[in-house]
């Protein structure tokens, strides 16, 4: 595959030797969070550490100059790596965080020709990684400058169409990340720098993924700042790069002050070194540089042409194999070109957890959650994906065992036990999410769903998310109302409910579905990400209301509809009241209690909820809905399963079963014929909007 010849380039690796007890190491799919290390990097550490280590710019003596010259020799090898002009460009700082944060704050305290202060405009893209992104948040907060956004495609590239509008004369500075570390786009700079260069605006460009994977040249990108990270590169952990072009660093103040970042210090006077060691105040990472060297080398040395080769041959074949796994959706652009080695997905219908424990079982390390790029998984409507990131040690071999384990987990999602009421018995020890998939779901919370979401009607496009999904009822309603330009996410607590719900195809011509397990309080979904949230007939069972609340408020973008529905009182209810009045005949009304407690939530409580956490425009509506169960009442009975009462009706001997039946019955009867049995079901729907 391309040019390099990877079955030597792993010898190479000890990491992908086995083990003495023979245990081979997992199928590496994670370098883009950090990457493997070569044997002449772990060399050049174990080198310096036992030859050569000496604190650096401080001694004399001939050791001390041998660790600064290794020390600077590095920095000189990164220089040229990048193509910087000199070597005094290259500041060393811990990673790449670290160096965007050094910028942020020299430009918060440096003089009125560089400073960012109230008023001045940062722009930043909504496809940062939060390295990028939340050092501008606070220098926003903290010095009162304003940040805005480039936005994203549908199909994960840069949306630069706004780039004139949103670039003026008022922008001090423009922060943009050459390649996404989740949606894989290697994004144009020239444009944006030919315009940060027409308003008078810094760029500052986050080439953390780049820098690994291709030749960068930091003078040809057009940019002012460049930062790095070495351990995404073959490098040590503990090493990043800040790269700025010499007069811009030489008029920027330091950051952190102590050793050897300053020139002269008297009582009442201080100068500063020049770059780069004014801003590397301390001993600094003499090791990690020397092993970034080394690995510069080391990546010099297989061509970062022949590297850039590989990983498109390599993301080609996996955006193909991956692509024929039913269900898959690919979060970021699916043509290769401009594109990274690392592609983000979700399933269709297979919750997340499920596909991360299954590839974790296989043996296949990749990433799982929202890869610090909340913004980007809030643009596709996700909280989260999983991500496969490749590298120059990979193969097509790697790909396929990724590609047939989802396949296989695709194909065992949803594995629950039967039980029903009739097997009471079984109820303890196993879960009672059949009765409700197979029951409840097709003859009352289907018919209900349906009536919401007709209600809501809801633009194709749209991007929903369903609250306690369950097994996906409302989620598929949704799904198919929004068509496929939208997307759907259903979170619920139970993984049971969950694989119930990972079972069903995806819906023909309708929107992909993600399925997530969320934690009780609060449910954790993505910030602002959805147009709809609904949640039917849950709310009164979750036990911190208030929170689910606010989390649904913090799922919802400005504008968006929530919509709530809670069952009414049993008053209100007829076949849920005969239930309840036969448990209460049969074991007392202390049992029958337990049945109604967590059974309705008033629409006033709601409606109370929704506008406490920041809803407008609450409305509430009473709604009956006409259901038909046609297994009868010991079918509808199996609601006693699924409430408080479930563990006290498991519990009964026999001959008190038969009595519950017979009482269930008698209390149904006049609702019962050869259909099933039939009834008025009423709820409180309350609705509301988030400003
Ligand atoms: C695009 C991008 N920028 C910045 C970083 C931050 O790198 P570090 O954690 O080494 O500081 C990462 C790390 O994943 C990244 O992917």
């Amino acid at each position: 595959m391309g040019l390099l010849d990877v079955e030597t380039i792993r010898k190479t690796f000890p990491f992908f030797d086995p083990a003495a007890d023979g245990t081979r190491p997992p199928v590496y799919l994670d370098s883009a969070a950090t990457t493997q290390k070569p044997a002449v990097v772990l060399d050049a550490l174990n080198a310096y550490y036992t030859r050569s280590n000496a604190n650096v710019h401080r001694g004399v003596y001939r050791l001390a100059v041998e660790a600064t010259e290794l020390y600077e020799g590095a920095r000189r090898k990164v220089a040229a790596f990048v193509g910087a002009a000199r070597s005094e460009e290259i500041v060393f700082t811990k990673n790449a965080t670290e160096a965007v944060n050094l910028l942020a704050n020299a430009l918060m305290w440096a003089d009125d020709e560089h400073r960012l202060g109230p008023g001045d405009e940062i722009v930043v893209t909504e496809m940062e990684h939060h390295s990028n992104l939340i050092p501008w948040r606070l220098v926003a907060e903290r010095a009162g400058a304003k940040i805005s956004y480039l936005g994203i495609t549908d199909d994960g590239r840069l949306d630069l169409s706004a780039l004139e509008e949103r670039v003026t004369e008022r922008t001090k500075l423009v922060a943009v990340v050459h390649a996404s570390n989740i949606l894989g786009t290697v994004n144009p700079i020239a444009p944006i720098a030919a315009r940060a260069a027409d308003v008078g605006a810094l760029l500052l460009v986050d080439a953390a993924q780049s820098v690994p994977h291709m030749a960068v040249d930091v003078r040809e990108l057009g940019a002012d700042f460049v930062t790095f990270s070495g351990h995404k590169m073959c490098g040590p952990t503990g090493i990043g790069v800040l790269w700025g072009k010499h007069h811009l660093l030489a008029a920027l103040p330091p950051f952190l002050g102590g050793g050897e970042m300053i020139e002269t210090v008297t009582l009442d006077a201080m100068a500063y070194a020049p770059p780069p060691l004014r801003f590397e105040a301390g001993t600094p990472p003499v090791a990690q540089a020397v092993g970034l060297g080394a690995a510069c080398d080391f990546l010099a040395g297989l061509g970062m042409d022949n590297i850039a080769a590989h990983d498109q041959a390599l993301i080609e074949y996996a955006l193909e194999r991956l692509g024929r796994v039913p269900g898959i959706r690919f979060i970021g652009p699916e043509d290769t070109a401009d594109r990274l080695p690392l592609m983000s997905f979700v399933i269709n219908g297979v919750p997340l957890q499920q596909v991360r424990t299954a590839l974790d079982g296989a043996g296949i390390a990749v990433r799982s959650g929202h890869h610090c790029a909340q913004l980007a998984c809030s643009r596709f409507g996700i909280p989260a994906a999983v991500r496969a990131s490749f590298y120059l040690y990979n193969t097509p071999a790697e790909v396929d065992i990724l590609a047939d384990t989802l396949e296989r987990t695709r194909g065992s999602a949803g594995t629950a036990v039967r039980t029903t009421w009739e097997t009471p018995a079984d109820a303890a020890d196993t879960t009672p999410v059949r009765p409700y998939k197979e029951i409840l779901l097709p003859s009352v919370f289907e018919p209900w769903g349906r009536a919401l979401v007709g209600a809501l009607a809801p633009a194709p496009g749209t991007r929903a998310l369903d609250v306690g999904t369950g097994p996906g009822t409302v989620a598929r309603l949704l799904a198919a109302a929004v068509g496929p330009g939208g997307a759907v996410v259903g979170t619920d607590l139970s993984p049971a409910m969950l694989a119930l719900a990972g079972e069903e195809p995806p819906v023909p011509g309708g929107a992909p579905i993600q399925y997530v397990e969320c934690g009780a309080a609060p449910l954790h979904v993505s910030d602002a990400a959805f147009d709809l949230v609904t949640m039917q007939q849950v709310l009164q069972y979750v036990p911190d209301r208030a929170a689910a609340a606010a989390e649904m408020r913090r799922a919802a973008r400005p504008g968006a509809r929530v919509a709530v529905a809670t069952w009414l009182p049993l008053g209100r209810n007829p076949l849920f009241a005969a239930l309840h009045a036969a448990l209460a005949s049969v074991l007392g009304d202390g049992v029958a209690e337990m049945f109604e407690e967590p059974w309705s939530l008033d629409g006033d409580e709601v409606a109370e909820l929704l506008s406490a956490a920041g809803f407008t425009r609450v409305k509430q509506e009473r709604w009956s809905v006409q259901v038909t169960i046609p297994g009868g009442p010991d079918d509808l009975a199996c609601l006693f399963g699924l409430s408080a009462a479930g563990g006290e009706v498991a519990g009964l001997g026999a001959a008190r079963r038969t009595a519950l039946r017979d009482a269930v019955r008698a209390r149904l009867a006049g609702h019962t014929d050869a259909a099933g049995v039939h009834g008025v079901t009423a709820a409180a729907v309350v609705t509301a909007v988030a400003p």
